[in-house]
């Protein structure tokens, strides 16, 4: 098989591509591991920025979250049970679309196929060759049979522990990580959400964090030891601990039936540079965020915005300086993601290794976000999200 853009990976990434490019003229095939089923009810973040929710919606593929999502205009800070409102609506004009990942997977499958685009799931041994000449290949298996695909450039869109990363050489990239103390345990509950917006709490005990679905389905996260035993975990203790976290007069948390739990690690991460050849590397694949900043899918979609336009303008007009640019574009904005989500997650956690010195800073900085309308703006400005291409 032949195509001009081999996508490895159909996360939000690689199937948001494939449709941009297919809106573009530019065909693409989108080899994915797992079988539909699987990737389309895969529960993650559920935080569109503002221009995210933007590029949906203009490029055809918003309708179902124009109806179901949920726009919202700002976030609680709750600290030593106390509220602070950030409005982002005030403070920057724009709101938040609070809709599901695996919907937005959703929406883009059903849009591909729907245009005849072609999504290989249950791919098996997927590796890419040849990918500092003009001829790069991705190999595969599908229903027991060895298969080629020959491609002009690959797309490694296959997440933080694809394959795709590897196939720059060790010598010619460099890694930055950070490991974070603690991990989140987070659940899915039929439990009308206690607040209409979400809800971050700084407490003594550790985060939680309150959010949402749908006006009768709560997400809920609770910080917790990296290496945490969900089994150690009942319904019963995680809402107790729940209550206690997110508690403060005048607030009740609602209970339900817990339909989905489990633990997220929390990690730093970024690769550069972000391609190698006619190889290039976007969303999890070449970069991780704590999810405090609520920033992976939406970091996902701006590699997107940046590598779509450069092959339109590759295979349009011969063009290669987007090409080329293509990663130190997407790291300006990774960077800013980074800082952004790194701040968050130590501005909002207890750290074991903190000295009660450092528990007051935290306290301080988090009363200097509430008091000055400069830092209350810079956090509004990070979350609804910066300008998807980023200028040099
Ligand atoms: N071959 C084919 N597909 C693969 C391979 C492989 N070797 N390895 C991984 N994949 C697939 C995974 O099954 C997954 O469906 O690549 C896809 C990667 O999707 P994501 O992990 O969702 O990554 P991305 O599209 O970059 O979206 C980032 O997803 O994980 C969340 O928090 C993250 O919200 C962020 C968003
Ligand atoms: C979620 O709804 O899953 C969510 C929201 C905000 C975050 C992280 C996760 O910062």
């Amino acid at each position: 098989m032949r195509t001009n853009v081999g996508i490895v990976g159909a996360g939000p990434a690689g199937l948001l591509l494939s449709h941009l490019l297919a809106r573009a003229g530019i065909d693409s095939v989108v080899l994915e591991a797992r079988s539909r089923e699987y990737v389309e009810n895969r529960i993650r973040a559920g935080v569109l920025e503002h221009p995210v929710a933007q590029l949906l919606a203009d490029s055809g593929v918003g309708a179902r979250m124009q109806r179901e999502g949920l726009p919202h205009e700002g976030v609680v800070l709750r600290a030593d049970g106390v509220d602070h409102r950030i409005d982002f609506a005030a403070l920057t004009g724009k709101h938040v679309m609070v809709y599901s990942q695996h919907k937005v997977v959703q929406d883009l499958i059903a849009a591909r196929l729907a245009a005849g685009g072609q999504i290989v799931f249950e791919a098996e041994d997927v590796a890419v060759h040849d990918v500092e000449t003009d001829a790069p290949v991705v190999t595969y298996r599908h229903e027991g049979q060895a298969r080629r695909l020959d491609c002009a450039i690959i797309a490694g869109a296959d997440g933080f522990h694809g394959i795709c990363r590897e196939a720059i050489p060790a010598a010619h990239r460099q890694s930055f990580h950070r490991e974070y103390p603690f991990g989140w345990l987070g659940i899915l509950a039929e439990a009308p959400p206690a607040s209409e917006e979400l809800v971050y709490a700084s407490h003594d005990r550790g985060f939680a964090l309150l959010s949402m679905r749908s006006p009768t389905v709560s997400r809920l996260y609770l910080q917790c030891a990296p290496d945490e035993d969900l089994e150690a975990w009942s319904d019963a203790r995680i809402w107790d601990e729940l209550h206690l976290r997110l508690g403060r007069d005048g607030f009740t948390l609602r209970e339900g039936p817990i339909v989905q739990k489990g633990i997220t690690p929390m990690r730093s991460f970024v690769v550069q540079p972000m391609q190698r050849g006619r190889l290039f590397l976007l969303g999890d694949a070449a970069h991780i965020v704590p999810p405090t900043g609520a920033k992976g899918l939406n970091l996902a979609v701006a590699d997107v915005a940046v590598l779509s336009g450069a092959l339109e303008r590759h295979f349009r007009r011969g063009e290669s300086a987007g090409l080329e640019a293509y990663g130190a574009t997407c790291l300006r904005r990774v960077w800013q993601a980074q800082r952004f989500s790194w701040w968050m997650t130590s501005l909002l956690h207890r750290f074991p290794a903190h000295t009660p010195f450092e528990r007051e800073v935290q306290r301080a900085e988090l009363a200097h976000v509430f008091a000055s309308r400069a830092m209350s703006t810079a956090l509004a400005e990070a979350y609804v999200g910066l300008p998807l291409v980023m200028p040099g």
